[in-house]
């Protein structure tokens, strides 16, 4: 694939627009939860941008994990194949966790994840909280229990995600055309 530069990105959600939309997700989490402690675990690499932003406006009592899951390798294509890189977890046995990731895309990372958890711990609840959700691509039957932002069948990148291990640092979301 040729080098894709800055310009050939065209931004879709903008700095201001996530900021809004994690307020809004907070102030969800904050009423649900109240004071109860949460396992907020990220998904590196893609979900750091959003973690940490959404985490800085939640006010219950947090414990911040991570993990490491890869499926997409190299380009834009999803392999379908999730590798755990490193999924080391504390016991979370009657714990309420949320899982932070960047995109929902087949959704073969989002269903091992949760299969993963509920196999080995009992929780005391559950919720995969995705910055986007790429419906249209759905493989596998499952979705978030909250997301940001809906999008179609576009290869974005920007806020975290990346192609090739390029373009995280973007504070907004665009896409490039494939
Ligand atoms: P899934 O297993 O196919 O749902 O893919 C999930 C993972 O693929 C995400 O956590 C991302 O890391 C990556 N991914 C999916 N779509 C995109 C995209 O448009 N841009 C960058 N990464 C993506
Ligand atoms: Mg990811």
């Amino acid at each position: 694939m040729e080098t894709i530069t800055k310009k050939e990105i065209k931004p879709i959600f903008t700095s201001e627009m996530i900021n809004k939309r994690l307020d809004e997700l907070a102030k969800i989490l904050n009423e649900e939860y109240k004071d109860k402690e949460i396992y907020a675990i990220c998904v590196l690499k893609g979900s750091v941008m959003f973690t940490v932003d959404l985490i800085k406006k939640l006010t219950m009592p947090i414990k911040l994990e991570f993990i490491r899951l890869s499926s997409y390798g190299s380009g834009t294509k999803s392999s379908g194949k999730v590798n755990a890189v490193d999924i080391k977890l504390p016991d979370l046995n009657g714990k309420n966790v949320i899982v932070l990731e960047d995109i929902i895309d087949t959704g073969h990372t989002a269903q091992f994840l949760s299969e993963f958890i509920n196999h080995n711990f009992k929780v005391a609840s559950y919720k995969f909280i995705s910055l986007l959700d790429k419906k249209c691509r759905r493989e596998v039957d499952i979705n978030p229990d909250m997301y940001a932002f809906e999008i179609d069948d576009k290869f974005l990148v920007g806020y975290g995600l990346d192609l090739d291990g390029n373009f995280r640092n973007l504070d907004y979301v665009g896409y490039i055309e494939t």
